[in-house]
């Protein structure tokens, strides 16, 4: 089961991938987080310890040049476009609570002809991590899932897009969607969250008549303490664990 979380800056991607990730380890399942946001919070959100000192691939200079030939914001000339990746998991991953994490950091925008080598590591990384481990994937992503490779982006089996009632976050929606059909990844699940009254989830229904909503997530104290670190996920509102549980149970478990 590989799982892609995508939406809106702030809407909960992170809150929602930490907690499915949490909910599937303790179901059994051995879990790899991906942080695919440029703005690493994953690891915080899942209480690893030095969360802020875990060093993202795409700073590992000496790796990426051992892989690629080329250092990282190098525009070299000539590095590998597929590099040897399949031994990284192991080696770069970080675990607690038995859950496994990989932070991806930043990938260069490809703008003015620039194809730099750390984004060449990632893509090659992100593909081997969805195509060729049999782990539960679960990857929180900064939008869309097409900047990883238009084939890294059909190995996900599920693109979940967390909105709030708000119409920003419901036009990302619709690009998201957009960009995903573009590649082909047509099965696409909403999550709304943030949600403090019938009229937000009525709101979020009307906005998005033909999105397959299979969540609804309360605004609630408990969430912005734990995203704060001052409380544990376990410390949650059960309400809030039970509907993610429900999510977590409607996800394709091959
Ligand atoms: N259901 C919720 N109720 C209250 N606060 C929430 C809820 N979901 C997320 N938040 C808070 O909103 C902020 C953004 O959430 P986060 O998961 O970091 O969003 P994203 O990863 O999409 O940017 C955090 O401070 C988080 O604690
Ligand atoms: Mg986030």
């Amino acid at each position: 089961m590989k799982i892609a979380v995508s939406g809106k800056g702030g809407v909960g991607k992170t809150m929602l991938a930490s907690l499915l990730s949490t909910i599937l380890s303790q179901s059994g399942y051995t879990v790899l987080a991906i942080d695919g946001d440029p703005n690493p919070t994953l690891a915080t959100a899942l209480g690893f310890p030095d969360a802020e000192k875990i060093t993202p691939i795409s700073e590992m200079g000496d790796l990426i040049e051992e892989r690629t030939g080329a250092r990282p914001g190098q525009s070299a000339p000539y590095f590998k476009l597929n590099p040897k990746v399949d031994d990284i998991p192991e080696r770069y991953w970080v675990e607690h609570n038995g859950i496994r994490l990989m932070v991806m950091g930043r990938l260069k925008k490809g703008g003015s002809g620039c194809y730099c080598p750390e984004n060449a590591l990632l893509e090659a990384l992100v593909a081997h991590l969805l195509l060729n481990r049999d782990e539960v994937v679960i990857m929180d992503m900064e939008a869309g899932v097409e900047h990883f490779g238009r084939a890294t982006a059909k190995a996900v089996d599920e693109l979940i897009v967390v909105v709030e009632p708000g119409k920003g976050s419901v036009e990302t929606a619709f690009r998201i969607r957009e960009l995903a059909g573009d590649i082909g990844l047509e099965s696409i699940k909403v999550v709304a969250n943030k949600i403090r009254s019938e009229g937000d989830r009525e709101f979020l229904l009307a906005s998005m008549p033909d999105f397959e909503f299979v969540g609804f997530i309360p605004y609630d104290q408990s969430v912005i303490e734990a995203g704060q670190g001052i409380i544990p996920l376990s410390g949650l509102n059960p309400e809030v664990i039970g509907l993610v549980k429900d999510i977590a149970a409607g996800l394709p478990k091959d």
